[in-house]
């Protein structure tokens, strides 16, 4: 018997800079500590029944395989209907529409599809935390322009002068997580204009496209035809019916870019979690479960925003999503010295409410005396939460 020295190679982390993310430990924080956690973007409530006996109906009637590579047809044509409906967008389930692993994955996967090495992509920070290590595993490289601090509305100016022969993309994200801010309708014709004479594609996240409240409509990429026709448009059916954990999203493209997509998610995921597929597609046949969404969460906010207004935080506008951001700088306590991060520990142990800090949100970590809450989550735990922050 030959006896070898086992050992695991060394390896050059092709993401040096990724650690544990911030959601993760103040989850864990939270979780330790006993904390209401309105620190990760999550509801703490269940999902319409109906859903869930969807997707066993699916298992029971044996859509336990392998689903078509793009998607279950009548979730791509329920999707396309809703682009139609909503949007006034015409797109073709076979060719345009593409089911993937939640927004996580279609982003990436996006990416992966049209960045060659050196490409520049351009991302408006604060951003979701995915998107720059994504660019970077695509071999591009994140060019990162700030919203406009306080009012996180884009500056179109410093969006141009970013884009380069060199930027093969631009991902924009409304309503934006974790500001909460929503683009206008100016905001995208703005965007369209400027992006006509490019070749810049569009990565438009559109997550939270049913929580936009105070009667604004949600200025899909869709529903201008500039943007759409260079738009991968990416939606997540964990945001819009309370299911993040079952991670099943979309992509919307023209088909050009679907081609180029479907090529690398069939050798990425494949396929996508079958009997999810066909209770999704069941469930969007009707529309108000979509249609009540806003109201829903609107009430969240004002209850959430009528309780924060008898302490010293300073409420940022929140009109859509289901975060609020506050500025810290007014408390009566000298934690609100603190850095954002810091300040977010110290508001977990000590008076026991989780919080993310936007420091979190930004590569070079700008710190603006500003936390986010995420008020997805039930009534009385928004209330339990309002108490203990009362004292601030
Ligand atoms: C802006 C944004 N994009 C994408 C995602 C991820 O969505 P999914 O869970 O469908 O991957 C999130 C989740 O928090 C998000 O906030």
């Amino acid at each position: 018997m030959t006896s070898v020295q086992a050992h695991t190679p060394a390896l050059t982390s092709r993401l040096p800079k990724v650690g544990t993310t911030i959601f993760t430990i103040m989850s864990a924080l939270a979780a330790e500590t006993g904390a209401v956690n309105l620190g990760q973007g999550f509801p703490d409530f269940d999902c319409d029944p109906s859903l869930v006996n969807a997707v066993t109906a699916a298992m029971q009637v044996g859509h336990n395989q392998y689903p078509p590579m793009p998607g279950v047809p009548a979730l791509r044509q329920a999707m396309a209907d809703k682009m139609l409906a909503l949007y006034g967008l015409r797109c073709d389930p076979a060719t345009e529409v593409t089911v993937t692993a939640g927004a996580t994955q279609a982003i990436f996967t996006a990416l992966l599809a049209v960045v060659h090495p050196g490409d520049e992509v351009i991302v408006l920070e604060p951003c979701y935390d995915s998107y720059v290590p994504n660019i970077e595993l695509a071999g591009g490289v994140a060019v990162r322009v700030p919203l406009t601090p306080g009012s996180f509305r884009p500056d179109f100016d410093r969006i141009a002068a970013a884009i380069t022969p060199r930027t093969r993309a631009l991902i924009i994200n409304s309503p934006h997580n974790p500001s909460g801010m929503v683009w206008s309708e100016a905001d995208m014709l703005r965007l369209q204009e400027l992006l006509a004479p490019t070749d810049v594609l569009l990565i438009s996240d559109e997550v939270y496209e049913h929580m936009v409240f105070d009667g604004q409509a949600h200025q899909s990429a869709a529903r201008f035809p500039g943007l759409a026709a260079r738009a991968f448009i990416v939606s997540s059916f964990g945001k819009t019916y309370h299911v993040t954990g079952w991670k099943v999203g979309t992509v919307v493209a023209p088909a050009p870019l679907t081609a180029e997509f479907r090529k690398v998610h069939q050798f990425n995921v494949f396929t996508v979690n079958t009997p999810v597929q066909h209770a999704l597609a069941h469930h969007m046949a009707n529309a108000s479960s979509y249609h009540g969404l806003p109201a829903f969460y609107q009430r969240k906010r004002d209850l959430f925003r009528a309780g924060l207004g008898n302490t010293r935080f300073r409420l940022l506008p929140s009109e859509g999503t289901f975060f609020q951001c506050v500025d810290i700088s007014d408390l009566a306590v000298p934690e609100r010295d603190l850095s954002e991060g810091a300040f977010c520990q110290w508001l977990t142990r000590e008076v026991g409410v989780a919080a993310i800090p936007l420091s979190a949100f930004y590569g070079n970590g700008f710190d603006q005396h500003t936390v986010r809450f995420c008020f997805a989550k039930r009534d009385d735990t928004l209330n339990e939460a309002l108490r203990r922050l009362a004292r601030l």
